[in-house]
């Protein structure tokens, strides 16, 4: 049963290793439920990594993980592929199923995890990708015909399809001009707000540091496997760490 009253998400002294190398190290991190939290690092600190762990993709080497008051360690290989469905994620490239439209791209989860009928699907379809934003002009292209802002909108979308409890999105604007960072920034949070009523928390793995301040209620600094600071949003450009105000200042 998922525990509501419970952090999103929940680590305790957990820790990573692949051989010989440490990857995460005695890692204590909660995430706090319908909150934004955004984790800046520098690359190679273990950012993908730790989000990794949050889906049960890997399993720590020592230490805890629980998410929405569940034990990852005590679920099997069914179990978790059953829990993930907790979870929306975005990705850098929005990894769009490419010989799928626009429609059926975000009709996938539908069909493939519930028992709703065509008809109920087309509704719901349409409703994810007006509430992004896409009109229905786009509706029957291919992602190879859409802008790259327009293929986050239906990625979007479709990570929203079966009401996630958590989103993730990692590097969501990486690579992306100026503009579509924006939107897409701006989309973050207008989901975050929309989905607040259900009950809905946001983690996003940055690099950006101005845009994490701006849409995070939180934000995590990891380095080399360790969070090193972990504050209100609003504070977190006062923070007194070295690399923070070396990462804040680069
Ligand atoms: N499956 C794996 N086996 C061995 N080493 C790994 C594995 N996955 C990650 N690593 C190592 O762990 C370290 C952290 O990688 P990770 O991808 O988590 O960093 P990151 O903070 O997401 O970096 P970036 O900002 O570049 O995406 C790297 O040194 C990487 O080589
Ligand atoms: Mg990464």
């Amino acid at each position: 049963m998922l525990d509501f009253e419970k952090p999103a998400i929940d680590m305790k002294n957990l820790s990573k290793s692949f051989g010989e190398h440490s990857i995460l190290k005695d890692l204590s991190f909660e995430v706090p439920r319908n909150k934004i939290v955004t984790i800046l690092g520098f690359s190679g600190a273990g950012k993908s990594t730790l989000l990794k762990h949050m889906l049960g993709l890997l399993s720590p080497t020592s230490g805890s993980i629980s998410v929405l008051g569940q034990n990852l360690q005590d679920l099997d290989e069914d179990e978790l592929r059953e829990f993930r469905q907790n979870f929306g994620m975005l990705f850098q490239y929005a990894a769009l199923f490419d010989s799928f439209t626009t429609y059926e791209n975000v009709a996938f989860p539908l069909r493939e995890f519930t028992k709703l009928k065509e008809e109920e699907i087309a509704i719901r379809v349409h409703e994810l990708l007006s509430s992004v934003g896409l009109e229905e002009s786009s509706y029957y292209k291919l992602p190879s015909e859409l802008s790259g802002g327009m293929r986050k909108r239906v990625g979007l979308a479709r990570a929203l399809a079966l009401n996630p409890r958590i989103m993730l999105y990692d590097e969501p604007t990486t690579g992306l001009d100026p503009i579509t960072t924006k939107m897409v920034n701006d989309l973050i949070v207008s989901m975050a707000e929309k989905n607040k009523d259900r009950g809905m928390t946001s983690v996003i793995i940055s690099h950006d540091v101005k845009a994490s301040l701006s849409i995070s209620d939180f934000i995590a600094f990891l380095d080399r496997g360790r969070i090193v600071e972990y504050l209100p949003a609003s504070e977190f450009a006062k923070s007194e760490n070295e690399l923070v105000k070396r990462f804040i200042n680069l």
